[in-house]
């Protein structure tokens, strides 16, 4: 008989796509749910048919036999949950950002090496079709080196994660538009770049429109809407990027990703401000230049995170987005809010300018 998975989700907005995410796989069962929200736990618990609900994640884990658990709660609640998960045996998909700082993702990273556990955070957009098929690209080494990356990802004025809510409480989320949105460009370059060895960053950081905002709604705001950096590798690769949950532009949400290859250059977008992708590829041989498009990516190949972590247990595979990976992206965060608030350049072997 096939090994069967028992499933635990413990925070049920994102989780809810967690759910969905671990459906797909033949091997995965869900079997318990747990918001502080009853609610959400009645809502959802209906929906999908799952009996053993909990508002406290302790008594999920210590009533119910799991193999994976899913944190899909606010960043602050993610170290914690994670450790007494691993502690119970169980195998854990954290959201991202992994936690709220270095430190807690060192002390998840450790805790999983000590139980023997995995550890994987949830860095979705590397399993988008887009992402996977550039991936393959320049792993197939069609893009030639990389050499330049320039990223940007802006929402209009109303894009505030949860105005005045948790996101914008740094006590809560570790941070603004970088840690929310931001970390998800910096793991996802990071991965296709094969994690290069960091060199700097410099930085600045804003929030003219968050505060102006807050002062309206008489909401507290003390995280930043933009960041804006360029992150030198020590290859000589640059990647510049800027992020912001408040900007004044046209779009409601633009996201754009180029990658300047020795080969070829890509072009990533989203599709009508929202969170599906496009790609080209351009190149030029011999005087004649060529336009590609990346089109159907078989879903064979881009399954859900969620789908991926079951399928690593199940044949015994390595999973990638581990918590090595997370600290880097974790240092590399930190880097940047450094940067922005000394101004200075800094340089990770700690030899600042
Ligand atoms: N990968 C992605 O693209 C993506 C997208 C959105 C959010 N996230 C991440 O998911 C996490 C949750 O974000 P969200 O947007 O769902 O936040 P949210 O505030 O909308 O939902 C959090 C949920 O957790 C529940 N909760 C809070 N404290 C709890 C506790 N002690 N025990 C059990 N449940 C508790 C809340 O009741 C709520 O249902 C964050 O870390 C966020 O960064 C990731």
């Amino acid at each position: 008989m096939s090994q069967e998975l028992k499933i635990g989700v413990v925070g049920l907005v994102m989780g809810k796509n967690h759910i969905d995410g671990y459906l797909k796989h033949p091997n995965a069962k869900m079997q318990a749910i747990c918001d502080i929200n009853p609610d959400s736990l009645q809502k959802i618990g209906d929906q999908y048919g799952i009996e053993a609900r909990y508002t406290s994640c302790e008594e999920m884990f210590a009533n119910e036999e799991l193999d994976i658990v899913s944190i899909a709660t606010p960043n602050r609640l993610h170290k914690d949950m994670t450790i007494l998960a691993l502690e119970k045996g169980i195998h854990v998909l954290c959201e991202k950002p992994i936690g709220m700082n270095s430190a807690e993702a060192i002390a998840m990273h450790r805790k999983a090496e000590e139980t023997g556990k995995r550890l994987m955070i949830n860095y979705s957009y590397r399993f988008l079709p887009q992402s996977v098929a550039i991936k393959q690209r320049i792993d197939d080494g069609l893009v030639g080196d990389i050499y330049s990356v320039s990223c940007r990802w802006l929402r209009d004025i109303n894009g505030f994660s949860q105005f005045g809510d948790w996101f914008a409480k740094k006590s809560v989320s570790g941070g603004g538009a970088l840690i929310d949105i931001g970390v998800h460009f910096l793991d996802k370059v990071l991965w296709l770049l094969d994690f290069p060895e960091l060199d700097s960053v410099l930085a600045s950081s804003h929030d003219h429109i968050a505060q102006k905002v807050a002062q309206e709604r008489g909401v507290t705001y003390d995280v930043e809407d933009t960041v804006e950096a360029m992150v030198r590798f020590k290859n000589n690769t640059n990647f510049l990027f800027q992020v912001s949950w408040a900007a004044n532009i046209a779009e409601s949400n633009l996201i754009e990703c180029r990658l300047l290859g020795t080969k070829e250059g890509i072009l990533e977008q989203n599709i009508n401000q929202g969170y599906t992708f496009k790609a080209k590829t351009f190149r030029e041989t011999k005087g004649v230049s060529y336009i590609l498009d990346i089109n159907h990516v078989n879903p064979k190949i881009c399954p859900s995170s969620m789908y991926y972590f079951v399928d690593s247990i199940v044949n015994d595979k390595p999973h990638m987005a581990n918590s090595t990976e997370a600290i880097t992206v974790m240092k590399l965060i930190e880097a940047i809010y450094e940067s922005a608030k000394t101004g200075k350049q800094i340089f990770f072997d700690g030899s600042n300018s």
